[in-house]
């Protein structure tokens, strides 16, 4: 497991962010024009040029998300006849299945006389819709959009989300809304984790086995997968499968022993982690296996690509077999790397003879291998500029794992072009295809996945379709903020989820102070929680801990008020917080779930009490704390899984006090 860098930077910069349009991602170029549309009950749409089944339900979606945003019910939107709000010019008609580079842009113009949406292909009228419904805002005239002029398309061609659904279920209204929200913010591909140690979550008909003792019950039926295709192709979002072998297959292994290395039995794996259990790449009846299993795969997904995995083999169970070893002898294979490029080698060719280009994590990288396959590069961003080098296409995933619970700042400053990317020539550079935002869920529930993916998510989102140069990370949280009510309103739940938990903890819909607490709290980052304690599949994922969101909003705008001394909101942040602990103390010691944070409530009141003596000071010439260090220094260690987001703030208080900065 490779570890990412983790900062919080201190922003003193940026505290004035330009004034840009509230959308995200950033189209490629835009301009104020003169003019203002109103948004009333006579908007109407007139759809002219090509048309399709899949447009004319786009616009029924629009109209009702429009109304949803509103308020206003539109009677007449796609009646024929009126003189038209919104005229909208598809040129020609789109790939069948959904391909790779296909155009995606569209200019959109709105002004008085209304607005104009053209697009080369139905890609575009989709991308230029959402902007439309985000541009469109209350002021004193009421809801409408002032006058713009918009030309776009994407950085990237490949802007994806993988959702891992094995380690823990994620029905299909759960990847339903996540392809709304990926909609909502321009990405085009879903690349969906269908089977790892713990789990296998599609049916086969060849292999039934595999649904039936890998599953618990939980996978998805073939009909639900081309639901799931047809839901995507409706947004204009590919869907890419993944199917991990050699390794993180045990879940296989429980009705297929006889392609495991080792003999078995084996059980669905209940804990996280890396296992020994692999396919046996030196016996020809797991080619056959894999034979089948892949034309039958390959026919249910109609994409181009298709994922294999490949990642973390460790090796042990092939190192631990006498006849692995026999055969390596004999092919003159020299280790275990050089065992899984054969077997890579062998699988490729499956893959291409069902017509399609095999995708893997960054292990797979071979320079042997033809050059039409996709690395996808996790452990660095390294391994994708090598990648370029050799010949072979690759995407970004380094950097984009929201489940480690690293701020969006990070995520976003995060380029699939960086300094190693400088030395590749341009042919080379553009076999960077883009990236991909990864939840792995191994803490994440249907219930917080919301939460674990959006608004973060969006924030990838615009590294990957926006210009390279828009980079300004105050505009980005100002944006991403109204983002989150919008995605909202396209029917994601991170916000409601968010109330819901923390009804649960408390029992109770009066939560004020718990949730002053929660919002100013991140779950621990990286891999640290699976350090914490042992976990396995069964532990209840209900504490504080699987509320908290990843990223603290609270902690970071009490930041930016440190940085840009606006000391009046600083001291009322700091008084809620140290009254916070006598308001919340009795809840937390009465609920088995809340006790573990009754040291973080303590500790809140702490800092807060080293904060306000540091604004007194400021402000007031007041005295020091001379223990504000060791309080912060303890308020920083984890309590029940859990950091206290108001130490960073609270610390550069105490920094301006002590230098004297007024
Ligand atoms: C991975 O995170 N093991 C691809």
């Amino acid at each position: 497991m490779k570890l990412f860098p983790y900062f919080i930077p201190f922003l003193f910069a940026i505290m004035s962010p330009a004034a840009e349009l509230n959308v995200m991602p950033l189209p490629a170029q835009y301009s104020a024009q003169p003019g203002h549309l109103t948004i009333d009950g006579h908007f109407h749409i007139a759809a002219t040029g090509y048309s399709e089944p899949r447009l004319d339900r786009a616009l029924a979606r629009f109209v009702d998300r429009l109304t949803r945003q509103t308020g206003i019910p539109f009677p007449e939107a796609l009646k024929p006849g009126a003189a038209a709000t919104l005229t909208i010019r598809c040129k020609a008609a789109s790939k069948l299945v959904q391909q790779l580079g296909e155009d995606e842009s569209y200019t959109l113009t709105v002004g008085d006389g209304g607005a104009k949406l053209d697009a080369p292909n139905p890609l575009g009228v989709l991308r230029g819709l959402e902007t439309f419904l985000q541009l469109v805002v209350q002021d004193s005239r009421g809801f409408g959009i002032d006058g713009i002029s918009i030309e776009d398309r994407p950085r990237f061609p490949w802007r994806g989300l993988m959702l891992d659904v094995s380690r823990h279920w994620m029905p299909v209204e759960v990847v339903r809304r996540t392809l709304d929200g990926m909609a909502a913010v321009k990405m085009n591909t879903f690349h969906w984790h269908l089977s790892d140690d713990q789990g296998f979550r599609v049916e086969s008909l060849r292999y039934p086995g595999l649904q039936r003792l890998g599953s618990d019950g939980h996978y998805y039926t073939r009909s639900q997968v081309r639901d799931v295709i047809a839901y995507a192709r409706d947004r204009g979002i590919r869907v890419v499968p993944e199917f991990d072998i050699p390794g993180h297959t045990t879940s296989w292994l429980v009705s297929q022993p006889e392609i495991g290395t080792a003999p078995g039995p084996y059980q669905i794996e209940r804990h996280w982690g890396i296992f020994d259990a692999a396919l046996d790449p030196t016996k020809e009846s797991t080619y056959k296996f894999l034979d089948g299993f892949i034309a039958e795969m390959t026919k249910l997904f109609p994409d181009e690509y298709f994922h294999i995995g490949g990642d973390e083999v460790n090796g042990k169970a092939w190192t631990a077999s006498e006849h692995v070893q026999k055969f390596m002898r004999a092919h003159g294979i020299q280790n275990n790397h050089e065992l899984q490029r054969y077997f890579n080698r062998r699988v490729q060719p499956m893959v291409k003879k069902n017509g399609k280009r095999m995708e893997g994590w960054d292990e797979i990288l071979d320079p042997d291998l033809p050059k039409d396959i996709v690395i996808q590069s996790w452990r660095g961003q390294k391994s994708l500029v090598d990648a370029a080098k050799q010949g072979f296409s690759g995407l970004l995933s380094a950097g984009y794992y929201l489940d480690l619970m690293q701020p969006a700042e990070f995520h976003y400053l995060n380029d699939p072009i960086n300094e190693d990317a400088a030395s590749l020539t341009d042919e080379q550079r553009s076999r960077i295809l883009g990236g991909e935002a990864c939840m792995w869920v191994e803490y994440v529930t249907p219930l917080n996945v919301d939460d674990r993916i959006w608004p973060r998510a969006a924030a990838v989102a615009e590294r990957l379709w926006s210009p390279q140069n828009v980079r300004n990370v105050a505009s980005m949280y100002q944006r991403l903020e109204f983002m989150s009510r919008r995605l909202e309103m396209v029917g994601l739940k991170h916000r409601e989820n968010y109330r819901v938990m923390l009804e649960r903890l408390a029992g109770t819909d009066r939560v004020g102070p718990l949730r002053v607490l929660a919002d100013i709290v991140e779950p621990v980052k990286l891999y640290e929680r699976g350090e914490s304690r042992e976990y396995t599949q069964f532990t209840p994922l209900n504490r504080l801990v699987d509320t908290a969101r990843p990223e603290s909003d609270a902690g970071r705008n009490f930041r930016y008020a440190v940085a840009a001394k606006n000391w009046p909101a600083v001291r009322r942040t700091l008084l809620m917080w140290r009254d916070n602990d006598a308001l919340l103390r009795p809840m937390l010691e009465s609920h088995a779930l809340l006790k573990e944070d009754v040291p973080l409530s303590t500790n809140l009141k702490r800092v807060a009490e080293v904060g306000l003596q540091a604004l007194d000071h400021i402000e007031h010439g007041g005295p020091l704390n001379s223990d504000a260090s060791a309080v912060l220094s303890d308020a920083k260690k984890p309590v029940a899984e859990l950091l206290l987001m108001a130490v960073p703030g609270v610390e550069a208080l105490v920094t301006t006090a002590a230098t004297g900065a007024q």
